[in-house]
């Protein structure tokens, strides 16, 4: 089915001019950007997308990176768009991704990582939902 999932171009992928990369990297997965802002998310922004972290031992560093520089958070559309947008990306440590993705060609650590999607249906809605408005999507 054509479904929706959720995207960030992190900080480190900013910093280096390579959102058109990125994203020229998930269309050719077969994702269409259906919405797409840059955005310099606050401390309490991120603190809250990332809540679900908030015990782990790397999270002041995750928010820390997430604030540093501007993002890109894009909605793409497609084909089981979760599954298709995680292949694309790659496995989290860029040491583990394989040949091709985006974390394998331009992630420079696991933190550093230049991509989030989301990880499941009910995510990647709860995801959207935290930074578009229905209005901003436009398919
Ligand atoms: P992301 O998909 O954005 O969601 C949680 C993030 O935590 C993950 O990508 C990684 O970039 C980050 N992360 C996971 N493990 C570590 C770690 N050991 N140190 C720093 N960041 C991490």
């Amino acid at each position: 089915a054509v479904t929706r999932t959720f995207s960030i171009i992190k900080p480190d992928a900013t910093r280096r001019n390579l959102t058109g990369a990125v994203t020229k990297m998930l269309e050719d997965a077969g994702l269409r950007v259906v919405a797409s802002k840059r955005i310099h998310m606050s401390r309490e922004q991120a603190e809250g997308f990332y809540a679900v972290h908030k015990d782990r031992p790397f999270f002041g560093e995750l928010v820390d990176f997430m604030i540093s520089e501007p993002v890109v958070v894009q909605v793409l559309e497609g084909e089981d768009a979760v599954k298709r947008n995680r292949d694309a990306m790659g496995a989290t440590n860029p040491a583990e991704a394989a040949d091709g993705t985006i974390r394998k060609e331009h992630a420079l650590s696991i933190g550093e990582n230049s991509v989030h999607g989301s990880d499941s249906d009910d995510n990647a809605k709860i995801e959207i939902d935290y930074f578009f408005q229905p209005e901003e999507i436009v398919g």
